[in-house]
């Protein structure tokens, strides 16, 4: 599996603005943060496709990326930006969702959950939302170069994701699939390519 091309095609506010084209796609949701856009630059191997900041919120639009001509990855906006102005949390939860249920050609909902601290609230919610509409979701555990600090409850990736996936269960018949990333250090790159690719092919 290997990204010989990526090209943003376009930005839509709204699904019925999202590419006609109908290749498959898969979309990319976190909370603000996470480090959805570092993931994306990552395995394009580009350092600023998509945009990263240090401040959360940066990304307020359905980001469409083209990649080897044949599939997309889609960049949303995180959620759980405390900052964000009201209208604009309110507009995630409109369109995203929106998206999420009308698009036809979404493969997998790739979500992004920071595998640094300990299971968030909202991130739960998300799983058992995607779950109860029946949107196929991978979950894609960032920033699994961290190691244990005292600020982050002095806790290993490994315990926060052990953590995560048992809060999950209850909502699952079958755990959905689950990748450990880094963006720092390419962990998990080709396993997720490869995981892409199968799907793409079902
Ligand atoms: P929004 O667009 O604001 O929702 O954020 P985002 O999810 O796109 O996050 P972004 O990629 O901009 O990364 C946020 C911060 O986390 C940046 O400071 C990144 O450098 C850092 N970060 C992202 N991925 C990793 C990773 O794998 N490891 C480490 N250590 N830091 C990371
Ligand atoms: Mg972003």
């Amino acid at each position: 599996a290997l990204i010989k091309s990526a090209d943003f095609i376009k930005s839509s506010s709204k699904e019925s603005e999202c590419p006609h084209e109908g290749h498959p796609e898969f979309a990319l949701v976190g909370r603000s943060n996470v480090g959805k856009s570092s993931l994306i630059n990552a395995l394009v191997h580009r350092k600023e496709l998509a945009q990263t900041s240090k401040k959360p919120g940066k990304t307020q639009l359905i980001n469409h990326y083209l990649i080897n001509k044949t599939w997309y990855l889609v960049d949303l906006p995180g959620y759980g930006y405390a900052k964000a102005p009201t209208a604009i949390r309110t507009d995630w939860n409109e369109f995203t969702k929106g998206y999420f249920l009308k698009r036809q050609t979404l493969v997998s909902v790739l979500l992004l959950v920071d595998s640094s601290i300990e299971p968030q609230q909202i991130d739960l919610d998300c799983v058992g939302w995607l779950g109860r509409n029946k949107i196929p979701v991978t979950i894609v555990f960032t920033k699994c170069d961290r190691k244990k600090k005292k600020k982050n409850g002095g806790r290993k990736p490994e315990e926060n994701i052990k953590d995560f996936l048992d809060r999950i269960k209850p909502l699952y018949a079958e755990t959905p699939p689950w990748i450990m990333t880094s963006s720092e250090t390419n962990q998990g790159k080709e396993e997720l390519l490869r995981h892409i690719a199968q799907l793409r092919i079902l």
